[in-house]
This record gives structure tokens, C-alpha cells and sequence, in this order.
């Protein structure tokens, strides 16, 4: 190896160890995955309701950005009465374009969320002992229905 050789292998041994950090800097970039952004629910509830207000602190412990609107005429608000009336219950959230009615589990919104079913919105009505908001010393088993627009139902999860 001549002189000149040498020295142009150490140029380029210097300059890789220099790009080093950054391409690893540019990798880790890459592979971590964009955070998601705090999906947001407004809660409307009435002034009385205390279940409603425990299921909107589960809302925000499971990471939705939660807005309160307390209202003390609950049928008056467009979200409500999208839900049929066999469905309503203690308070309804709008979550994108969804409707969220009653004790819906978070992780059920954010599995309606991830699969963007053609409905109106998700219900469990009721009020059921166990359900989110809801706990109790006899919890028992319930469905989580979805509505559609045209007032069909059916059976989105159960609990
Ligand atoms: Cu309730
Ligand atoms: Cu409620």
C-alpha cells in the first residue's frame, strides 16, 4: 500500500465514523414508530350523573384527550339522537365519526376505531353491573352492540 493509498483509506474511515451516528440516529428514527395522537371523545353527560363522570376518568386513563359537556337535556344533543332509543342510556360520547352510548369498554372504541366497521356508532345499554364506570360487586356479562344508520343492530363485542 502506498502512502497515498493509506491516506485516502483513513479519509474514509474518518468520514464513515463520522456519518456513523447519524445514519443510526436516522434508523432509530425510522423504526420507532410516529406516537399516536390522543384521540379525542366528547362526553355528553347531565349534572347529576355520577357513573358517567367515572366512565369519562376511564376514558382518560386509557389516553383520550376527554371533553366534558355537561347538558341538562341530554335528548337535545344531534349525537343522542342518532342512537336508537333502545340503546340510549346515561350519556353519549362522539369519538371521530362515531357515537359512543353508555359504558362502552375504551379498548372497544379503539378496536372500533382500528377497524372503521360502516356504523352509525357502539352501545351497551343498561348501564350494566361490571361494565366501565359501572363497578360493582356483581359484575355480570354484556354486549356491546353496534347501531348503523338505518336502525339495525348487532352484536360488536361482549364482555
Ligand atoms: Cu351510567
Ligand atoms: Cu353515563
Amino acid at each position: 500500500m502506498t502512502w497515498r493509498q493509506r491516506f485516502a483509506c483513513i479519509v474514509v474511515l474518518i468520514a464513515s465514523a463520522a456519518a456513523l451516528p447519524a445514519v443510526a440516529a436516522q434508523a432509530q428514527k425510522q423504526k420507532k414508530p410516529a406516537a399516536a395522537a390522543p384521540v379525542d371523545v366528547k362526553v355528553y353527560l347531565t349534572p347529576t350523573c355520577g357513573c358517567c363522570g367515572i366512565w369519562a376518568d376511564h376514558m382518560s386513563a386509557a389516553k383520550f384527550n376527554v371533553t366534558r359537556e355537561v347538558t341538562r337535556d341530554l335528548q337535545a344533543v344531534p349525537a343522542r339522537q342518532r342512537v336508537p332509543a333502545q340503546l340510549q342510556t346515561c350519556h353519549t360520547a362522539v369519538v371521530g365519526n362515531y357515537i359512543v352510548e353508555g359504558h362502552v369498554p375504551a379498548d372497544v372504541v379503539r378496536q372500533m376505531l382500528k377497524e372503521k366497521p360502516n356504523i352509525v356508532g357502539i352501545a351497551v345499554p343498561g348501564m350494566p353491573m361490571g361494565s366501565p364506570g359501572m363497578e360493582g360487586p356483581n359484575p355480570r356479562s354484556y354486549s356491546i352492540i353496534a347501531f348503523r344508520a338505518d336502525g339495525t343492530t348487532y352484536e360488536y363485542a361482549r364482555r
